[in-house]
């Protein structure tokens, strides 16, 4: 890369920083724990909300979300659960929500399961505080600067992290355009991490989700900029709880000790990459959903461990630290741990069934591939190694030749 878009990208970060710093990150309370929502007639009435908005999808709407109807029946919360939001939640979806809930007169949302419920309701929140601003107004970096009505977000997997962002990413149907809201009034207030949602999770989803978490954190970790003593911290205990756990929820997704510290874990992991971000790990994954649908987390898992060996020297200290932090290895040189970090990921990867490289990538695809996640990832992220075409593309080349 010529030194002068070197020097471009890392000012952008260096001022993007700055600005970043004034700026107030809450993050949600998590109430955490087997029967953890049991707890949310408790939140709501705390809120003072008398009648609240049920967000889903169709299958979480029919499976998980009775329990929590349930509870608020038996507490006498009335609701109104709106349980079609389709993956990739289009602008009328989320107006169908927000018409639903003034019509129903609703004073706060609960939204349960991955990130398209989440991000409808965030962005139907938007909607109802900014009643005169149009979705597409609203794209873009602080443009709700509303406080949203009490939120309360139930995650279904552990993993994305969506209970934590500042983002809700919607679909226009008509031109098809994906945009973000972001705005740190979306984060929720409330994330209730209950083990039992994630129990019926199939070990295959469970290891890929996983694995988002883990490279949420790492890619976090690996920031050279944006990075604060509590993001830092929280991205360590993450990959500690993501190395102790993981496996083991994997192995018996009954075992509701792991499924807890998973939840927590990737909790962690959320708030540590909504401040530090990610990287060209998830630039890479990101291609890979867009061109052939692969699970983002399984992408993030497949390229994990290849683009930390690219990295080389430029991580070695901080992994070396992860190295020891995990308890991998705690003596021997920098190198030699980040070696040890690195060989690990692709052994848990092995252990769960997760490939070591993908042989499906087209190679006519693959200057689009570069394309795109160059886009992606600069100037905005703060990765530790910027890439230039020739350098992405030798790592989309690992990824196949790894197959
Ligand atoms: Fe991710």
């Amino acid at each position: 890369m010529g030194a002068v878009k070197k020097a471009y990208y890392r000012g952008f970060q260096a001022v993007f920083n700055i600005g970043a710093r004034c700026l107030y990150w809450r993050r949600p309370i998590p109430v955490s724990g087997v029967g953890a929502v049991r707890r949310i007639p408790e939140l709501l009435k705390a809120e003072k909300v008398e009648r609240v908005m049920v967000v889903t999808g169709p299958t979480v709407g029919r499976t998980l979300a009775p329990r929590i109807l349930a509870e608020l029946d038996s507490a006498g919360i009335a609701w109104t659960h709106f349980p079609e939001v389709e993956a990739n939640p289009s602008v009328s979806t989320v107006e169908r929500i927000r018409k639903l809930y003034l019509d129903s007169a609703c004073q706060g949302f609960i939204a349960v399961g991955g990130g398209s419920p989440m991000d409808a309701a965030k962005a139907a929140a938007a909607r109802v505080v900014r009643p005169n601003t149009p979705l597409g107004k609203m794209a873009g970096l602080l443009k709700v600067m509303r406080r949203i009505p009490p939120f309360i977000a139930v995650p279904t997997t552990a993993g994305t992290g969506s209970e934590t962002t500042i983002a809700a990413v919607i679909t226009d149907g008509e031109t098809h355009h994906k945009y973000a809201l972001m705005d740190l009034h979306l984060v929720p207030k409330y994330a209730v991490l209950d083990p039992e949602m994630t129990r019926e999770l199939p070990p295959k989803i469970t290891a890929a989700t996983g694995m988002d978490a883990l490279t949420h954190a790492v890619e976090a970790y690996l920031c050279w900029t944006y990075n604060t003593a509590e993001s830092i911290r929280l991205a360590e205990e993450a990959v500690c709880g993501i190395f102790r756990f993981l496996e083991r929820a994997y192995r018996d997704g009954e075992d509701m000790e792991a499924r807890t510290e998973m939840l927590i874990a990737a909790f962690k992991a959320g708030f540590a990459f909504t401040r530090a971000g990610v990287g060209n790990v998830h630039a890479i994954a990101h291609t890979l959903g867009g061109l052939y649908n692969t699970p983002h987390g399984l992408a993030n898992a497949v390229i994990l461990p290849i683009v930390l060996e690219d990295y080389g020297a430029a991580v070695e200290k901080k992994l070396a630290k992860l190295a020891s932090l995990t308890d991998l290895m705690t003596g021997g040189g920098d190198a030699e741990k980040a070696a040890a970090f690195i060989a690990e990921i692709r052994a848990m990867n092995r252990r769960m069934g997760i490939p070591t490289g993908f042989d499906f990538i087209r190679e006519e695809d693959i200057p689009q591939m570069v394309a795109w996640a160059l886009a992606e990832a600069n100037p905005v992220y703060p990765v530790p190694v910027l890439y230039d075409e020739a350098r992405c593309e030798k790592v989309i080349r690992r990824i196949i030749a790894e197959a």
